[in-house]
């Protein structure tokens, strides 16, 4: 049977998920954000996380350079749609995003984002190219909780990346 591609674009639209910036560092100085859904937990032990990147976005030159990431929270309050949004533009036309931004490094050098709920931050053990994305699996090696909240859930803003 044919794959109904109208019930496959609206299945996939109903997985939900959050919606986190995930942090980048290249070669140098070179560090970007990237706003993300496909993004999740992927193993206990060791504690694995994979977010899956497209093949032209700065991101993925930077974590094919520096090899870590970072995947920071946002927390669900008014300042959350002004976050994902400026981090949702590419890189290549916005410039620096974090220009403006207050963050913090931790054990990767990745940027961990001062308005985030919380972070963690992976160093890359795997990737795969998963069609046009490429999927990087990093095993955490740092975390904290910088805030009190909730975390962001994609459908509070009636976005989509999927389908
Ligand atoms: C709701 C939403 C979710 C997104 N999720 C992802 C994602 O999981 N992976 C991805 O590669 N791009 C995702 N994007 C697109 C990137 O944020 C966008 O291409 C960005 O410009 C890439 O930034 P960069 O080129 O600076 O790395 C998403 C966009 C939106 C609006």
């Amino acid at each position: 049977m044919a794959l109904d591609a109208k019930a496959k674009e609206t299945a996939l639209r109903q997985f939900t998920t959050g919606l986190y910036v995930v942090g980048s560092k290249g070669h140098g100085d070179a560090i970007n954000g990237m706003t993300a859904n496909w993004v999740a937990q992927v193993s206990f032990h060791p504690p694995l996380v994979a977010v899956a990147v497209e093949q032209d976005a700065h991101t993925c030159r930077l974590i094919d350079e520096g090899r870590v990431f970072s995947v920071n929270v946002i927390r669900a309050d008014e300042a959350a749609e002004d976050i994902v949004g400026k981090f949702v533009k590419p890189a290549r036309r916005a410039g620096n995003k974090l220009e403006d931004e207050e963050f913090t490094t931790g054990e990767t050098g990745a940027p961990l984002l001062a308005r985030a709920l919380s972070w963690v931050e992976c160093r890359v053990v795997a990737q795969h190219q998963t069609g046009d994305h490429i999927l990087y699996v990093g095993e955490v090696v740092g975390a904290d909780v910088n805030r009190e909240g909730e975390p962001l859930v994609l459908a509070q803003l009636g976005w989509h990346y999927g389908g």
